[in-house]
């Protein structure tokens, strides 16, 4: 019964519409144009309104993995980035013991959490060929049992735009992580706060078109004011044209600056609606140089080559 499971000689084709933009009359954000004032007003503090689209700079890591390569010390590595950043996606704990409270960056905080990367996997003994051997139970990923991870006053108290929660489609706890995304949908609705819903991955959880086709759009039927996914070479725009409300994409990965900078440049132009990213910036040689190229393609319509050269350049004259 899945769709995802379906191929197309199964049944008649999907059509995505994929050259026709969705209309947001009145406001310049797609799916956003109903909305209170509160929440626009935020949501134009996270995407800048003369071209819709966002650089957000991603250092939440720690809730889950703690002093993540490049963020041991955030007041050193991160600081430095956040002029050139719209939005800081971020941790409670972060924000209030290192982030200036005289920052006037949009906030996207964390607010699903409670497991970690030690957190046990559930294992069977058995057998093969006579052995005695470990299984993993099929779907099970030990990091999708979250729960929401602040109250909306604590939200309100620290200013945030944007609450992220992670969603774990296909995996054990799925329905739990859907009932954190509604939950704190019903909570943040009624002060005007956006929520993101973040699509998580791992081995149950394929990166594939699909999988992001049915993420992307369960969370944004069930209230995500914006989703976060990774990109996907090949049918992105699939992706972005099926899901009513803003995209933005994660980095994944350190890759080299120019492949990072082509899927940044690739994204938006399949209707991304910006970039919420981590290490790509800020385990580059050059975060600083990165951080201006990024925003060059993703606000200053520069190719990915352009880009690069941007970085390069930056990183010739001295720019960290
Ligand atoms: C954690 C997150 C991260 O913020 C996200 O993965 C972005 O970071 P990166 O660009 O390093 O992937 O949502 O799940």
């Amino acid at each position: 019964m899945a769709d995802i499971q379906t191929s197309a000689a199964d049944k008649k084709e999907k059509e995505f519409f994929t050259h026709v933009p969705q209309e947001a009359p009145g406001f310049f954000l797609k799916g956003c144009h109903q909305y209170d004032w509160g929440l626009k007003n935020r949501l134009s503090r996270i995407f800048n309104p003369n071209d819709g689209r966002t650089v957000m700079l991603a250092f939440d890591h720690g809730y889950f993995q703690g002093p993540t390569t490049g963020l041991e010390r955030v007041d050193q590595t991160i600081l430095p980035l956040a002029p050139y950043a719209d939005c800081l996606m971020l941790t409670r704990g972060i924000q209030r013991s290192v982030i200036p409270a005289s920052t006037t960056k949009a906030i996207a905080l964390r607010a699903s959490g409670g497991t970690s990367m030690i957190s046990p996997m559930e294992e069977w003994e058995g057998e093969i060929d006579g052995k005695k051997a470990k299984f993993g139970r099929p779907g099970f990923e030990p990091l999708s049992n979250e729960s929401t991870a602040l109250n909306i006053e604590e939200a309100i108290r620290l200013n945030a735009s944007v609450l992220a929660v992670q969603v774990f489609i296909g995996s054990a706890y799925e329905r739990q992580s859907l009932k954190n995304l509604t939950d704190l949908v019903d909570a943040a609705s009624r002060y005007g706060i956006a929520v993101m819903g973040v699509t998580a991955v791992g081995r149950a959880m394929a990166r594939t078109p699909q999988y992001f086709r049915l993420a992307t759009r369960i969370m944004a039927e069930l209230g995500a004011n914006v989703v976060k996914c990774y990109y996907t070479d090949t049918e992105f725009d699939t992706v972005t044209s099926c899901c009513p409300v803003p995209i933005v994409i994660a980095g994944g990965k350190k890759l080299p600056e120019l492949d990072a900078l082509q899927m940044c440049a690739n994204a938006i132009a399949q209707g991304a609606s910006g970039v919420d990213m981590g290490r790509n910036i800020f385990q580059s040689d050059a975060p600083i140089a990165m951080m201006q190229a990024v925003q060059g393609v993703v606000h200053g319509g520069l190719t990915a080559e352009q880009g690069f050269a941007k970085y390069n350049d930056l990183k010739a004259s001295g720019v960290k």
